[in-house]
């Protein structure tokens, strides 16, 4: 099976991903979660993976988000990468198509140098498969907007890749939407 990975505009990538988006996380299974309420950042770029043409069921296998920010940490500006909307079909789980496209998302936030370092937000069941793939716990506290202000930003755990910095603990102000 030959894989194919692509980066694409976030805005336009997203009629292709919306369906996995709603198979993984049908809105009636989210609206009761404790991060069902949040208004998210919509991706800049994208990480794409399509079932392979031979697939009995075409369309998206994999997907990854890739958001751009210039927030700050400890009260200085650092920009940043971020991680989201990560999610494979359950058909194709188990593969390594989230770590292919993980792996080409933190390619494509390298390329850009002005980047210190990535972060991502997410569930304790998913900690273990962060952390075998480089990334660490931030144990510090995270403000991001919300349509009613600014907020403390608790309803995930936030982890970080380190480019040239590696942040640990302190504030990191998103200075924007969460993703
Ligand atoms: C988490 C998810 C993206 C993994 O996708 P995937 O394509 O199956 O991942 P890969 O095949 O690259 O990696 C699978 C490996 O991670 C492990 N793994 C998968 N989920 C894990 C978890 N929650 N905790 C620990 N390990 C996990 C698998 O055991 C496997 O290990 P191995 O490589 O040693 O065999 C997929 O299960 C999914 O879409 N889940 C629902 C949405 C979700 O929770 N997304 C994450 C949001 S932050």
């Amino acid at each position: 099976m030959s894989i194919e990975i692509d980066v694409l505009n976030g805005d336009a990538s997203w009629p292709r991903v919306e369906p996995l988006m709603n198979a993984v996380w049908p809105k009636h299974v989210v609206e009761k979660l404790s991060w069902g309420h949040v208004k998210w950042a919509h991706a800049d770029l994208r990480v794409l993976i399509e079932a392979p043409e031979e697939s009995p069921k075409p369309g998206l296998a994999c997907h990854v988000g890739i958001y751009f920010r210039t927030a700050t940490w400890n009260g200085r500006k650092v920009d940043i990468g971020g991680i989201g909307g990560v999610a494979t079909r359950e058909d194709f789980r188990g593969r390594g198509l989230a770590g292919l496209a993980l792996g080409a998302a933190i390619q494509t936030m390298r390329d850009h140098e002005a980047i210190k370092f990535a972060l991502l937000f997410c569930e304790p069941h998913n900690f273990a498969f962060y952390e075998a793939r480089g990334w660490h716990k931030f144990t510090g506290e995270v403000y991001a907007e919300q349509p009613e202000g600014r907020i403390r930003f608790e309803a995930m755990a936030p982890f970080v890749f380190d480019f040239t910095r590696a942040p640990r603990d302190g504030i990191i102000d998103l200075c924007g939407l969460p993703w």
